[in-house]
């Protein structure tokens, strides 16, 4: 039997798996680390924090497993996008912390960037919308920021990375400076058409080349990691985005085919083949995993609040004590009893993108329980994702025939099924919901020879349950367009 390790850097813990060679959960280990907010608005972490974490859940979850490093066939890496760090390539020291993707300080950056006219550019260039989100205004911040960067910069002396840059360079003690096609294409220096590093974007961000890793396709052999760190030296077969992983990791290898993943936000992707689809609709063009040299590309949507909202249920509202509550607290009504919950705390994503909108509870009367409450809650998920997937059908040249679906929230039937009658196609779950860090392991075992092709990793994804749509096509869109008129409401608040 061989083994893969997958190394899970998310934004709130480091999390390490080890997969068997047919896609089997062996083991599995997690760490938090500390969450660093200077300023509202401002998001950090300490990149020795994520080194650190990862490493320790490496080791504790070969020891959980009882193997060896000597026994894995590789390891693959996946990771929160975006996130920028800077180190010293002769310290290997960061220079600063990760400034996180979700961080807001570079909005005066893109608005200078809006102002020269560049929008339309940079976004035909990189796929992505001119956002704070991307790592491009983050890096170019950084250097404006630490007296002296930007010189060391230009001498050579400073290395840039996503988080999965920044691993490897630890986890081989200096010696690759690599990432991914997908990690790549977030950083707003990326074009994914030419797929290279592109001359004027790093202009425009005023980003001294030298400071860039080399990128190569998501399945490589990228080196071996340093013996020393887990007992023997392993091959670093995979890289790649967490999102991009998870669409991999759902075996989602064609055009047509997308996945949701239902966390504190939602991230929808739709394959797109090797056609670079260009959204009209608010969302966003990406690189999707690579394997081989064929580019493949993918269309993205986010939801910024989606499980996120059962939290506030529950810290906020204190409706419930416990998160998994919800389910059995909004089956408790048989509907919403026209209760609509818009739950933009942080503004609209896409397709609205509305930065300034509030949340709202809209529809109540005498007759509105907390009940009607939760399940608006968890109808909002549903609805915020079917908006995306409807830009994506407006967008996309293939139909979608159905849904797959991961993340923690995926395993609340209630959720899944309304998600179903909205958007009249099946919603899938796996057997496996850590679709993320699958991705990563199933990238290295294709690089290490683990896996033949993409048939073979198609033929090991296995279905746990299908959501069928049963409620009428008339009463959807009846549903739906009460949502978009809710929608209408936050935005002129
Ligand atoms: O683009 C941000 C995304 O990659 C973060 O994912 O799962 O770490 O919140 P997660």
């Amino acid at each position: 039997m061989a083994y893969l390790l997958a190394l899970d850097q998310g934004t709130s813990s480091s999390r390490s798996i080890i997969f068997d060679e047919t896609g089997a959960i062996v083991a599995t280990a997690q760490q938090e680390f500390r969450q660093i907010f200077p300023q509202p608005g401002w998001v950090e972490h300490d990149p020795m924090d994520l080194w650190n974490s990862q490493l320790q859940t490496c080791r504790q979850v070969l020891a959980q497993a009882g193997i060896k490093a000597a026994d894995l066939a590789g390891l693959g890496i996946t990771n929160q996008r975006e996130t920028t760090v800077v180190w010293d390539r002769a310290s290997g020291k960061p220079v600063h912390n990760a400034i996180v993707w979700q961080d807001r300080r570079t909005e005066a950056i893109c608005a200078g960037l809006r102002e020269r006219g560049l929008t339309d550019a940079i976004q035909a260039k990189t796929g992505l919308v001119l956002d704070p989100y991307f790592s491009g205004t983050k890096l170019h911040w950084i250097l404006d920021s630490v007296p002296g960067l930007r010189e060391r910069a230009r001498r050579g002396e400073l290395a840039f990375g996503t988080v999965d840059a920044w691993l490897i360079w630890n986890l081989t003690a200096g010696r690759l400076h690599v990432t991914d096609v997908s990690n790549a294409s977030r950083t707003m220096l990326w074009n994914i058409h030419t797929g290279s590093w592109d001359e004027e974007l790093l202009e425009w961000l005023d980003v001294p080349r030298s400071l860039l890793p080399e990128v190569h396709p998501s399945a490589h052999l990228y080196g071996r990691t340093d013996a020393g760190h887990l007992g023997a030296a392993v091959m670093i077969g995979g890289i790649a985005g967490d999102q991009q992983s998870a669409l991999f990791g759902q075996a989602c290898f064609q055009p047509g085919m997308a996945k949701n993943t239902y966390g504190t936000g939602c991230f929808m992707l739709l394959h797109t083949g090797d056609q670079c689809a260009q959204s009209r609709n608010g969302l966003i063009s990406t690189a999707a995993c690579q394997v081989g040299e064929r580019k493949q590309y993918a269309l993205e949507g986010s939801v910024f609040i989606g499980g996120a909202v059962v939290q506030w249920l529950r810290d906020g509202l204190k409706a419930i004590k416990n998160s998994t509550d919800v389910e059995e607290l909004a089956a408790s009504a048989p509907d919403s009893g026209g209760v609509v919950f818009v739950p933009s705390f942080t503004g609209l994503g896409a397709p609205y993108w509305n930065p300034s909108a509030k949340g709202a509870i809209v529809g109540l009367s005498r007759g509105s329980t907390v009940a009607h409450i939760a399940r608006a809650a968890l109808e909002s998920i549903a609805f915020q994702s079917t908006a995306l997937l409807t830009a994506m059908v407006r967008d996309a040249v293939s139909p979608i025939t159905e849904l797959r679906v991961d993340g923690g929230a995926s395993a609340n039937n209630l959720l899944l099924q309304f998600q179903a009658d909205l958007l009249g196609i099946p919603v899938i779950r796996p057997q496996v919901t850590e679709t993320t860090a699958l991705g990563a392991a199933s990238l290295a075992g294709l690089a290490t020879g683990v896996y033949r092709d993409l048939p073979e990793l198609s033929a090991h994804w296995r279905m746990e349950r299908t959501f069928l749509p049963t409620m009428s096509r008339d009463e959807a869109q009846t549903k739906i367009q009460t949502w978009e008129r809710a929608i209408k409401q936050v935005s002129i608040v």
